[in-house]
């Protein structure tokens, strides 16, 4: 454990705009710096770092906080692991206290660490210094071209084939053979231990800090009997999951060219490295997992996959690029040409020619996959219709809805098919799963978790229930919900954002909250429905529904000016051609001022409810209630804030 004391220092010592500028170039705004976020993909900065407040902030997506936070946030770092970072930094001794539990993991992984860098230098020196390693290995090494300084580079090794040199040198060391197993480096057989990649050349896998975590021994024999490549077993130190190889030794590489090589194998990594391509790292075999993806994200929202010209290589390009594209990254794709891996194509080409492949090749993954599924699908009608419901998948994981309706817009040239029909798709998609999200966080649930209250609190929840924070007034609610309900109707399949409906924005947003007037009610749930089909609905569908009351009130509303909003001076014809600017926030603003009209009357209802209780000396009754209370002065703070510079009249 980290000292009180020490962490006041830390904490005073670290200047917010030192610590981030290590990793976020800042520019000066005032007396504060700007930059473009690193915790999300955005091309104008809202980040924002305050030297006064020693602070950071990004009002693109909310992430704030101290200089510690950041470390851990950025680095991905634990709260101590930030600590001791930053008390390196500004050369802070930390004199750590132990508490027992915080101490024995310590230990443990600072037991796994150690042993593993004896095990590289081990591996290292048989390379270099024995018989057995210099003619067996260091000669194969040579002749896959590696050079001394790359193989110096990559720390790369050789195990001894027999049985006692490494379990002997661990012994000597006094090291415990059931850690040495933990790690994967000793295996048991029959009672005996023996050394579990004896015969196979080492490739040390090193976590971001450069510290071995785990090793890949690859084999020299030709027969097929034993796997080329063997692994360690995930540890406390090693989680498979979360580490690419090479990223330790690429990552100033991938910052600086904005852009991340991916390839399959170790040796794809090194020989890149050796040609002067340092931004590559390799998957390892394996599915890119998404903890992978965040790690390469921290560094770039560019990714370059390089795969093999083989049918599984392609096959391998396409796996795991979905999850590429949830992150909101960019994805190209370079297939290389058959029988070529990274490794064999730039040590045959030179670096020159081998970037001047990729440049030339790469392709933008959306549409390499929408060529290969078609080239796949040819003429037949079933399988191009599934290769279109595949793509619209693919297209609905795209985050950022500008670059999603380019996308839409080439995908729909591509396919033959109506942008608006991918649209229509895509939105049917997104709404669903939206739709689930919110139902899993719905407002319902807040309400249910009435949590016990100290006496301590219940002052405190006293006070703030009887403040009065916002006047209301009697018609505000259903003003306002008419003007949302009009708002549906008239613009309800015009875009909010650029591919997205404002239909599906104004009823996710009030799912919780539906219009208190039934006839409304009823066209809302009616539209809501039919967004769940992926269809938006017309004027004239509510003015020739079958219902007269609804009819009714879809000509009301239509041939009605908006009750509440003053400057909803934009006509249509505006709407139409400058959605994205003139649209968003006026819509925004009407939902927002709904939702707030609807919070104040459940607070008002619910203030009657307390009074009630109240009287009759219910005490577990208003204590609930007065939970809730506070809950809805939390929502009715936060809409005030988003409202800001709205009068609420
Ligand atoms: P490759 O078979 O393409 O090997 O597997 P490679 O990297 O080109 O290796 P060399 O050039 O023959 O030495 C690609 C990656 O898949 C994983 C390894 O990470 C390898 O680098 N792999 C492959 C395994 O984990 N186990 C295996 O048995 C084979
Ligand atoms: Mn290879």
């Amino acid at each position: 454990m980290i000292p009180q004391n020490t962490i006041a220092s830390i904490t005073e010592a670290a200047r917010i705009e030192e610590v981030v500028g290590d990793f976020v170039t800042l520019k000066k705004r005032g007396v504060n710096f700007i930059a473009c976020c690193p915790f999300h993909n955005e091309k104008t900065p809202s980040f924002t770092v305050s030297p006064t407040k020693n602070i950071y902030k990004c009002f693109g997506c909310g992430e704030a906080g101290s200089s510690i936070n950041f470390v851990m946030e950025h680095e991905n770092m634990t709260y101590p692991d930030a600590l001791r970072y930053l008390a390196k930094k500004y050369n802070i001794h930390i004199e750590e206290i132990d508490d027992d539990k915080g101490r024995e993991e310590r230990q443990a992984r600072d037991s796994l660490f150690i042993i593993n860098h004896f095990a590289q230098e081990h591996f290292q020196h048989n390379l270099q210094h024995t018989d057995e390693g210099k003619s067996v290995a260091l000669s194969y090494f040579r002749s896959r071209g590696f050079t001394d300084t790359t193989i110096e580079k990559f720390q790369l090794g050789y195990s001894i084939e027999d049985w006692d040199t490494f379990t002997n040198a661990a012994k000597e060391k006094g090291y415990r053979l059931e850690l040495l197993k933990k790690l994967g480096l000793v295996g048991e057989k029959n009672g005996r231990y023996y050394p579990f990649f004896r015969g196979r050349v080492m490739f040390p896998i090193h976590g971001l800090s450069g510290k071995v975590v785990a090793f890949a021994g690859r084999t020299l024999k030709k027969d097929k009997k034993s796997p080329k490549y063997v692994n360690s077993p995930e540890t406390e130190i090693y989680n498979k999951s979360k580490v690419l190889y090479g990223m330790f030794l690429a990552r100033q590489a991938v910052r600086k060219q904005d852009d991340c090589i991916l390839v399959e194998g170790y040796t794809d990594v090194i020989s890149l490295h050796q040609a002067g391509i340092e931004n590559v790292v390799a998957s390892s075999g394996t599915s890119l997992t998404p903890d992978q993806v965040r790690l390469i994200k921290r560094y770039t929202p560019n990714i370059t996959i390089l795969y093999d010209g083989d049918a599984a290589g392609i096959k391998a390009a396409l796996r795991g690029v979905d999850i590429i594209l949830t992150e909101g990254m960019n994805v190209k794709v370079v297939i290389l040409p058959e029988g070529e891996d990274p490794d064999s194509f730039v040590q045959a080409k030179g670096k020159t020619e081998f970037l001047n492949y990729v440049k030339e090749i790469q392709k933008d993954f959306i549409f390499f996959k929408a060529d290969l599924l078609l080239k796949e699908a040819g003429d037949d009608p079933i399988k191009k219709s599934a290769v279109i419901q595949d793509l619209i998948k693919t297209l609905a994981k795209i985050p950022d809805p500008i670059k999603r309706a380019l996308y839409v817009r080439e995908c729909a040239n591509l396919l033959d098919i109506s942008e608006r029909l991918i649209i229509t798709q895509t939105n049917k998609i997104k709404y669903n799963q939206i739709q689930k999200k919110q139902n899993q966080q719905s407002l319902k649930e807040a309400q249910e978790a009435h949590l016990p209250a100290s006496t301590q609190d219940l002052a405190e929840i006293e006070r703030i229930a009887n403040k009065k924070v916002v006047k209301q007034e009697t018609t505000g609610l259903a003003l306002c919900e008419r003007d949302l309900v009009r708002l549906l109707l008239e613009f309800g399949e015009e875009f909010y954002d650029i591919d997205y409906y404002v239909a599906v924005y104004i009823i996710q947003q009030t799912l919780d909250l539906p219009p208190t007037n039934p006839t409304y009610n009823k066209m809302v749930q009616l539209y809501r429905e039919h967004l769940e089909e992926g269809k938006t609905l017309s004027k004239d569908f509510f003015l020739e529904y079958q219902d007269p009351k609804i009819n009714k009130a879809a000509i009301d509303l239509l041939s009605s000016p908006y009750e509440l909003s003053e400057n909803w001076k934009i006509r249509h014809e505006i709407f139409v051609t400058e959605i994205v600017k003139n649209f968003k926030p006026e819509v925004e603003n009407l939902v927002n001022r709904y939702k707030l009209r609807w919070v104040l009357k459940m607070k008002d209802e619910n203030q009657e409810k307390i009074k009630e209780a109240q009287k009759a000396n219910d005490i577990d009754t208003s204590l609930a209630l007065l939970k809730n209370q506070m809950q809805y002065e939390e929502w009715i703070k936060q809409l005030t804030t988003k409202l800001k510079g709205v009068i609420i009249r």
